[in-house]
């Protein structure tokens, strides 16, 4: 028999159902939810809550499904302080520092690596995710990238393919593109859900991106794409128009490429989320993207961390929410939605049917609503504006992933 859980006495519950509330939080007060084994059975009013196996009391705190961390980079070895010192010293960020990650992520065994994505879930997961995305791009080479897909896919929701980070030193440019739109995506296509490049100067251009997108869909592949991070360029507009999931940073964007993912969700194919990733823009002293812009225009916007040694050592997605509110003008219920439901959209998550790396089937993520993954996490605070309102602190009381207690 399933087991049931109630949580009731939830003092407010942001659900993300319209039909549970108006607005695009949709905040239910003095709420309960019934859990039954993965799923959630049902959500109302807690005095009409019925009864469970097992009872437990909100004692009047806030609820909100767990974060949808859709970019991450966490199969990696080594460490990037200099780096990092060196930036805040006020050299600019460039993508060669990839490479630093990448001998060092080579030299590592796979029990090191498995050790280190091990930790980094678990500090996900205390912080409030239960849903992330993670990415290859520090092997470079088919045998490490196809290691890496592995490791990841033992622990993380969703594998992407990032062959296409930067050319790793000592090679050609021409011939490793060859190898990632050619061998080395053969092999690794199976074990990944997804494509992605890097889309900027000093990794990809525009032709080298149109053809890693190419590839990646003449295999059946979703593609995503890392664009416009350091300056304006074409990876906004080569995303929309290829029906990439996402497209993300998104930091130097123009009105045409505002217009373009707004314009992407108005047809009848679903459009391209653009994903903006706070943490990153304040570590490398970029812009901050322009998320209210883009709301504004209509645009499907998601926060993730980035978590990386690199731009965004942080899995901190209560930290990205209350960046997105406290400097990027996003209400809070605005950045609760893009670190939720946004994230879940970004990753093809937000309708019932969707499969992990191990072949596993999921209902839809990143709503509190009846039939819904039960992924529920539990502020130590009354509400979900006290994760800007006290920035940086400690909010996650407990936390559910598909129905089970992680923190
Ligand atoms: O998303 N932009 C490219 N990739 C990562 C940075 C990786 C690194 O510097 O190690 C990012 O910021």
């Amino acid at each position: 028999m399933t087991a049931s859980i109630v949580i009731d006495n939830i003092g407010e519950l942001t659900t993300h159902d319209p039909e549970l509330g108006a607005g695009i939080g949709s905040r239910m007060r003095d709420a309960a939810v019934v859990v039954e084994g993965e799923r959630i059975a049902w959500v109302g009013a807690s005095a009409a809550a019925p009864a469970a196996d097992t009872r437990v009391d909100a004692a009047g705190r806030a609820l909100l499904p767990g974060w949808v961390d859709s970019h991450t980079h966490l199969v990696f070895a080594g460490d990037r302080t200099a780096e990092f010192e060196a930036r805040m010293a006020g050299e600019a960020y460039a993508a060669g520092g990839i490479n630093v990650t990448v001998e060092a992520t080579r030299a590592a065994s796979d029990a090191e690596l498995e050790a280190n994505l091990t930790r980094l879930v678990a500090e996900a997961r205390r912080g409030g995710t239960t849903t992330l995305e993670t990415k290859t791009g520090y092997g470079l080479t088919t045998p490490d990238e196809v290691r890496a897909a592995h490791i990841a896919g033992r622990h993380a929701d969703a594998v992407t393919f990032l062959g296409a980070h930067v050319v790793p030193a000592g090679s050609d440019p021409d011939a490793y593109l060859d190898l990632v739109t050619g061998p080395m995506l053969d092999e690794i296509a199976p074990f990944v859900s997804a494509v992605d490049v890097f889309c900027e100067e000093g990794a990809f251009d525009g032709e080298a991106t149109a053809r890693v997108l190419a590839a990646a869909r003449a295999h059946g592949l979703s593609t995503r794409v890392h664009g416009n991070q350091l300056g304006h360029g074409p990876g906004v507009q080569l995303a929309v128009e290829s029906g990439a999931l996402s497209v993300d940073h998104v930091g130097f964007l123009d009105d045409a490429d505002i217009a373009a993912l707004a314009g992407s969700w108005r047809g009848e194919a679903r459009g391209t989320v653009a994903t903006v990733l706070p943490a990153c823009d304040l570590s490398t002293r970029m812009p901050l993207a322009p998320a209210r812009q883009l709301l504004g225009a209509g645009a499907v916007v998601a926060i993730a961390s980035n978590a990386n040694p690199g731009t965004s050592y942080t899995s901190s997605m209560a930290f990205c929410v209350a960046t997105a509110v406290l400097q990027m003008g996003l209400s809070v219920e605005e950045a609760v939605h893009a670190a939720t439901r946004g994230g879940a959209i970004a990753l093809g998550m937000a309708e019932d049917g969707w499969y992990d790396p191990r072949g596993v089937a999921h209902p839809r993520i990143g709503v509190i609503s009846p039939g819904a993954r039960a992924d529920l996490h539990l502020l130590d605070a009354p509400s979900v504006t006290h994760l800007a309102y006290r920035p940086g602190m400690p909010l996650t009381a407990a936390v559910w992933r598909a129905g089970g207690r992680v923190v």
